[in-house]
């Protein structure tokens, strides 16, 4: 595939480039979209009043922001220093590897405004630290890093970077538009779509040459990991969830019950089959769903029939 630079106006459209956003909360407005956090609009939930539902809300921003900011710092920024230092180890062209620098400076730049947001958000600084623990996604690359022969480690941090960068999830999509929510939030999100936008063309390149490069060892281990990646990327942090609803003030048989009701298998498999069709289509469109040991994968974790 032929490298079409997405960053030719990067000096212009950049975020990095621009102010911060305005960072407005105005009351009677919500933090976040409430059908996207569990346990909201739920009978066990309103019982317990106006203050649960405000805590499950910031608990839901403070837990986006701190996923954005590992997300950026550990595994986009790494990938792209990779492909800044050696493009050629995954296939791309000489100014692909530049310009991956200019995106290192894009999530840096993410990762400063996610945190900035929940600072300033009214009472946040009142809330009570929850048990540090680490997202899901981390645990998960590290496993898969055992599993694998170690000179295939930059190439799983390619492909899940490859990934994340190229699914669209429900968050990014509707947010901006979504006139419930306050501004801080709806700004912050907005300009790091406007952003994700370029990485996004950037990163279905990589794909295609990261694949297209690859010789049979190597796209033997791809065809099945980009599976597990993807719902290693869109699975529920649902012990983070479990942690909110108790802190809220449900005994931990209620806490069950709002998280069966909200994470119903069927409900988890559609919210991910719709968040990554793109990346599925793309998995079709580069020719990896063609290899024989994909399809059973992505029927495993359940994203085709
Ligand atoms: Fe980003
Ligand atoms: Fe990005």
């Amino acid at each position: 595939m032929q490298y079409q630079s997405p960053f030719e106006d990067w000096y212009t459209y950049s975020t990095v480039h621009k102010p911060l956003p305005d960072f407005t909360c105005e009351t009677g407005l919500v933090l976040f979209p409430p059908e996207l956090v569990p346990g909201i609009g739920h009978p066990l939930v309103d019982k317990l009043g106006d203050h649960a539902t405000r805590r499950l809300m910031m608990r839901k921003l403070e837990s986006y922001n701190a996923f954005t900011e590992k997300l950026e710092y550990k595994a986009v920024m790494a990938a792209s220093i990779k492909i800044a230092q050696n493009p050629r180890a995954f296939g791309l062209c000489e100014q692909a590897g530049r310009e991956a620098r200019l995106i290192v400076t894009d999530e840096s730049h993410h990762a400063y405004v996610a945190i900035e947001l929940i600072k300033r958000i009214p009472g946040f600084s009142e809330l009570p630290p929850l048990a540090p623990s680490q997202p899901p996604f981390l645990r998960g690359l590290e496993e898969l890093e055992k599993s694998l022969p170690a000179e295939f480690a930059d190439d799983l941090l390619i492909a899940f970077v490859a990934i994340s960068e190229t699914l669209i999830t429900s968050i990014l999509r509707g947010i901006p538009r979504d006139r419930r929510v306050v501004s801080a939030v709806r700004n912050t999100v907005r300009d790091h779509c406007i952003d994700e936008a370029r990485h996004h063309s950037y990163f279905v390149y990589v794909v295609h040459q990261h694949w297209a490069s690859s010789a049979p060892d190597r796209r033997e281990i791809l065809a099945s990991l980009y599976a597990k990646l993807i719902r290693l990327f869109l699975d529920p942090n649902i012990d983070l969830c479990r942690a909110w609803l108790l802190e809220a003030g449900l005994d931990p048989h209620d806490a069950e019950v709002v998280l069966r009701d909200y994470y119903s298998p069927e409900r988890v498999a559609a919210g991910i089959r719709a968040d990554s069709f793109p990346t599925l289509k793309l998995m079709e469109r580069v020719g990896v769903l063609d290899h024989p040991t994909a399809r059973p994968a992505f029927v495993e974790q359940k994203l085709i029939d």
